[in-house]
């Protein structure tokens, strides 16, 4: 029966995943993926190794003591979120896997097997590093003070990072051979070290636009040390859903890395987002302002409009307003859609799901690559708190650090409005030329107050069509 749940549970994590793909299964998805982790969790209560049931249901209650908080934050603070998701699952499986090995050298060498040390010992690095890594880049993206946001590195950096890594999987292979020996069991409490330091070596020289990038490797190496635990528990389940969970962070690394044009190598050894000295030495460029009373009557007399949303629009919470604006542009027989760029925002689908929120019709969010051809026709193009995936730095300027990212060609629109607060860079921290064109006018401000304003100075009783 148990193994029957397992098997049930584990078709209902594939399917929540696939059914994740589109914004009409979604919901459907997430539901799938509950049931699947509550059968998950009864059929594990149910088997018969379950010494107290107190021991279930006390990590039970101090999980949703502190799932709940963690699942009220707002969207903006997701990748944070799922960051701290990893750190604890990834301190489970290092508790797990040193418990294990503790508790077998006590009953004996012949429960020591190779098999299950290695398993063990990629068990609790993969734990062990996931926990420091992803506590480090929640820290980050979180922008608390005390933490560098930007890439810290230094001479030899990688030559100091590989070789603290490999110093761990030594001392492992060591162990592997000779499982209960005395020195084996000083020598294991010194990985774990090794390898809590290592999670936090992996992360500082990485910031800007790949920490989202890195929470999904995160995950990746969460899952993976979740099958090293399945493996050490003989739990089959813990395997699947592990490798689904490192499979599913894999391949979502794979596609933003695409999305950035950047490699894995670069990501986790490049150093991107490092501001650059003297970029901002040189002359300094002018920007136009426009007012929100004037946009709104160029708007209005658009046959075109694309609003291109970013990073910018979920920190306003400008998405309802955004909403009234194209309800009202449609009234006045405008053209609006919206132009999703993969990587907008801090994680995928982000604006998406915001825009779902408000009830924009997913029939008119338009995907990067279908929107980009049809620019050029296009009378104005709004970027709302957008930046790095509009800069055209991107299509030319091979110093770029984000040279070779494909964007969306705001620039090729007839005209361009950009809302923004201040004049400070996009993640990647670097200025954006679209801001500066002669057909850019600027809208400061934020954004939700700027569309507000927009839609209130839209011309009254127009809306005839
Ligand atoms: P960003 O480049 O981060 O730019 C966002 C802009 O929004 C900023 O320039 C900011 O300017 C403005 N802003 C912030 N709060 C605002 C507010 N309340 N009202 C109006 N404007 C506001 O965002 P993007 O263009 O969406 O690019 C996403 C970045 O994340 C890219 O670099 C991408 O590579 C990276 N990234 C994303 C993902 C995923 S999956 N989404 C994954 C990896 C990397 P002010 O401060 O002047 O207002």
């Amino acid at each position: 029966m148990i193994q029957a749940c397992y098997l049930l549970a584990t078709i209902l994590f594939i399917f929540s995943l696939h059914w994740m793909n589109h914004p009409l299964t979604a919901r459907k998805g997430v539901f799938a993926g509950v049931a699947a982790m509550l059968i998950a969790i009864l059929a594990t209560w149910a088997q018969p190794v379950i010494v107290h049931h107190l021991w279930i249901i006390v990590p039970l209650l101090a999980g949703v003591a502190v799932g709940w908080p963690l699942a009220m934050v707002p969207l903006t603070a997701v990748p944070q979120r799922t960051a701290l998701s990893h750190a604890f699952g990834g301190l489970a499986a290092g508790l797990v896997g040193t418990a294990k090995y503790y508790l077998w050298l006590g009953e004996g060498p012949e429960q020591l097997t190779t098999f299950r040390v290695a398993a063990i010992i990629a068990e609790i690095i993969l734990g062990f590093l996931t926990f420091t890594g992803s506590l480090m880049a929640a820290g980050k993206l979180q922008e608390i003070k005390w933490l560098p946001q930007r890439p810290v590195t230094y001479e030899g950096q990688n030559v100091v990072n590989i070789g603290t890594l490999a110093l761990a999987f030594l001392i492992g292979i060591w162990i592997i051979f000779n499982p209960s020996s005395t020195l084996a069991a000083c020598l294991f409490p010194v990985i774990i070290l090794i390898a809590l330091v290592f999670g936090v070596m992996l992360i500082i020289p990485i910031g800007g636009a790949d920490m989202p990038t890195v929470i999904a490797i995160l995950n990746a190496y969460a899952g993976l040390s979740a099958v090293a635990m399945g493996f050490v528990l003989d739990n089959k389940l813990l395997i699947t859903a592990g490798a689904l969970d490192g499979s599913s962070g894999l391949i979502l690394s794979i596609i933003m890395c695409k999305a950035m044009n950047r490699s894995f190598i670069n990501v986790l050894f490049g150093a991107f987002g490092q501001v650059k000295q003297g970029a901002a030495s040189g002359e300094q460029k002018e920007y136009k302002t426009d007012s929100t009373e004037s946009a709104a009557q160029i708007m209005e007399q658009a046959d075109t409009v694309v609003i291109i949303p970013g990073y910018g629009m979920a920190v306003a919470q400008a998405q309802h307003k955004l909403q009234e604006l194209y309800e009202q542009l449609k009234q006045r027989g405008v053209t609006v859609k919206f132009a999703i760029h993969p990587v907008a925002g801090r994680m995928p689908g982000h604006m998406n799901v915001l825009l779902a929120e408000a009830n924009i019709p997913y029939t008119d969010l338009v995907e990067m690559d279908e929107i980009n051809s049809d620019m050029p026709q296009c009378d104005v193009a709004l970027v709302v708190g957008a930046n790095d995936v509009v800069n055209p730095a991107a299509r030319h300027d091979a110093s770029s650090p984000i040279y070779g990212m494909p964007i969306i060609a705001a620039d090729k629109a007839k005209m361009v409005f950009a809302i923004k607060r201040s004049k400070s860079p996009g993640f990647a921290g670097i200025d954006n030329e679209l801001y500066f064109a002669d057909k850019t006018w600027m809208l400061f401000g934020d954004a939700k107050q700027v569309i507000g304003e927009i839609v209130s100075h839209l011309t009254p009783g127009s809306g005839m069509h």
